[in-house]
């Protein structure tokens, strides 16, 4: 990079920083994640060491965070209040502790474990046993004096006896908690406001805003987690939290003494897991040395202490800029609008897509191209993108519009009366739905057809060989052996996957044709219900909607499939290689007579004809009238009539006793 280049990338940067400092420390509004804020800190705090003489004179590196706010006093720290060095990386907890305990050789060295907590930092001061000030971190030399406001929306003792000491300082995190922060949106939801995006932004408006009414309405929570005083001197970290407890205030319960590095990473991972389960929003661990005389000769610099490291939980939300909008085309034609953003680690994963759904939610979300989007993981894995920062748009950026034709094959888009989604009408032609349909019908819950990925239909795609499932029947080895990458072995081993798929029972065989709207689940209520193909294809329309759990939508998905001459000419492919298009005739019940046809004649010895009907039912076979070549058995009796046991004699179906019918459903 040229070095002018470089200054102006220096100069970008303290100017970004500079306006989320403004935001966040002037407005109380958090614009950027805590995770992006660290990013810009972390490239310019690397350029500047590269280029020193490049570094800026109002450089952010240089302040541990911004003046204070107007309206507010402002109040000299008596000892700075400092930040914490910060770390997403597990590897560089290890090596804090490698690192402290050089520094206290031929010690024994324990840790303490605090969840770290997202709100405001304070310092109260109190005199004589009185609460007599409290002030914000401000940047950590100065801060606002918040005194008043504490006292209207803060619970903390105003009166402290049995203090070891008259005069002293604690310092701590004032939050609002997760059940205040849910009833105040859902009031606000009543009287139609716009909801407060999160509890932690809420808690530093409230100790920012000049109005004390709206400050009384807001309950906060304070978390005490310092204890200074000059006469007296805790031995501990965890001391220290037992004396702030026994002399009334509330502390973060979850603290742990830790010993190793195994017991901060078992610490850290536990509450990975169950810090929603909390009452307050936590983004991180605290780990401190516990010692505090260790601390002091662990010592600090001139931001943060060398005795303590704050472990970042990875974010479930992130700001990213919006690179490019692709639109991706789905097996059934849907076209997808696809968000690519610069990557940004979200819960654990790198994420650099995600789903824009449709044309609507396009729209909706007014997206240009360079935004500033908002994404979110939540619980999900899927990420979403959940809002855009207009704010930061860029007045010569262009607007993201929908497309009108086929991104793939250049087919104008249907979009179907009453959908949100615009289709590709051209199933036979465009490739990615041929491919989605191909990976569909090969997938592990359908036909499971290990040995065919993505790359492979591709090939077989590119080369013709295959166009619809029922081509993959029909492919001889030569061919397939043809195709880069495939040896022998490898073609063996997929056409003898591609034979083995053929076991697979009617109920796979039907979801694996895709028809929209039919998963799993319903492609096994249909072939238990129809038992065939044949009687799938011949239900109508009401005799479809009959059935339980199966709506106006999937019906009609079921009536254009089998209409559709395309589809037809694939499902007669698939029928001529041998694929299972009827389940098994004793597959769904274990009724001894189940599916079997019967006609009963003449007269029997131990039942009447009308018992041996029910019996049969019973059993789960069929009674029907007349011979044909659906009957299973003829159940003959004294005086059978002798046109139906010739027919029996036949057709070869089997004629039986009143006994041997009485043994077959035993
Ligand atoms: S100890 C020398 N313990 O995290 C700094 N800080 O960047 C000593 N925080 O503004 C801070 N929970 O307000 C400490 N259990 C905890 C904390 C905690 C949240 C905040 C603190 C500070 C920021 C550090």
């Amino acid at each position: 990079m040229e070095q002018s280049d470089i200054s102006q990338e220096i100069k970008r940067l303290v100017d970004l920083m500079h306006y989320y400092n403004e935001c966040y420390f002037q407005k109380g509004i958090a614009e950027i994640s805590d995770y992006a804020y660290d990013q810009l800190l972390e490239r310019l705090t690397q350029l500047e060491q590269a280029y020193p003489h490049l570094k800026r004179p109002d450089s952010p590196t240089e302040v541990i965070g911004d003046r204070p706010s107007k309206g507010f006093a402002v109040v000299y720290h008596q000892t700075p209040m400092l930040s914490l060095a910060k770390t997403y990386s597990e590897k560089e907890i290890e090596q804090f502790v490698v690192r402290v305990k050089k520094m206290l050789p031929n010690a024994t060295v324990d840790f303490i474990c605090e969840p770290k907590i997202d709100g405001v930092a304070l310092s109260i001061l109190y005199e004589e046993g009185d609460l007599v000030r409290a002030v914000t971190r401000g940047n950590g030399q100065k801060g606002d004096d918040v005194t008043h406001h504490v006292t209207q929306c803060l619970h903390l003792p105003q009166k402290i006896q049995g203090a070891p000491c008259s005069s002293f300082e604690v310092r701590g995190e004032a939050f609002m908690s997760k059940t205040v922060f849910k009833a105040l949106n859902s009031r606000r939801k009543a009287e139609g406001e716009p909801l407060w995006a999160n509890p932690r932004n809420l808690a530093v408006g409230t100790l920012k805003t000049l109005d004390v009414d709206l400050v009384k309405e807001r309950q906060l929570t304070f978390y005490g987690y310092s204890f200074y005083a000059s006469s007296y001197h805790c031995a501990t970290q965890e001391a220290a939290l037992v004396l702030l407890d026994r002399l009334g205030f509330s502390i973060a319960p979850t603290y742990k003494v830790c010993h190793n590095v195994m017991e901060i990473m078992t610490y850290i991972h536990y509450w990975a897991q169950h810090r929603k389960e909390l009452p307050v929003d936590i983004d991180g661990i605290v780990i401190k040395v516990n010692n505090l005389h260790q601390q002091g000769i662990v010592g600090m610099t001139s931001k943060s202490p060398r005795w303590a490291i704050a472990y970042k939980y990875q974010p479930e939300m992130a700001y990213s800029t919006l690179n490019k909008v692709s639109f991706q085309v789905g097996r059934t034609g849907a076209v997808t609008p696809v968000a690519h953003f610069s990557p940004i680690p979200l819960a654990g994963t790198m994420v650099r897509r995600a789903s824009l759904y449709n044309a609507d939610e396009l729209v909706r979300r007014d997206l240009y191209l360079g935004d500033t989007i908002f994404i979110e993981k939540g619980g999900e894995i899927i990420p979403k993108v959940v809002g855009v920062d207009r704010t930061r748009r860029n007045t010569t950026s262009k607007p993201i519009v929908f497309i009108g034709a086929c991104p793939a094959c250049g087919t104008p888009l249907h979009r179907a009366p009453g959908t949100v989604a615009y289709y590709c009408p051209n199933k036979q032609q465009c490739l990615p739905q041929l491919k989605g349909t191909l990976l569909h019908f090969s997938h592990r819950k359908a036909m499971d057809i290990g040995t065919l990925g993505p790359k492979t239909f591709d090939a077989l795609l590119e080369a013709k060989l295959v166009q619809t499932a029922a081509d993959l029947y029909r492919l001889r080895y030569e061919a397939v052996n043809s195709l880069e990458g495939f040896q022998a072995l490898s073609t063996q081993k997929l056409l003898s996957n591609i034979q083995t798929s053929k076991t697979k029972p009617f109920d796979n065989v039907l979801f694996a044709l895709g028809i929209k709207h039919i998963g799993e689940t319903v492609a096994k209520k249909l072939a238990v219900h129809f038992r065939s193909m044949e009687r799938l294809k011949r239900a109508t329309e009401a005799e479809l909607l009959q059935l339980p759990d199966i709506g106006e939508k999937i019906v009609q998905s079921i009536l254009d499939y089998f209409q559709d001459p395309y589809q037809q000419a694939i499902l007669r492919g698939l029928q001529i290689a041998g694929l299972q298009f009827a389940l098994p005739e004793t597959v769904d019940t274990f009724l001894p007579l189940s599916s079997k046809n019967f006609v009963i004649s003449g007269t029997f010895q131990k039942f009447t004809r009308e018992e041996l009907t029910k019996l049969i039912e019973q059993a789960g076979g069929r009674v029907l009238s007349a011979m044909s070549a659906k009957v299973d058995y003829l159940v003959a009796g004294i005086k059978a009539g002798p046109s139906k046991l010739a027919k029996a004699m036949q057709w070869t179906i089997p004629i039986l006793e009143e006994n041997d019918l009485i043994k077959m459903i035993q």
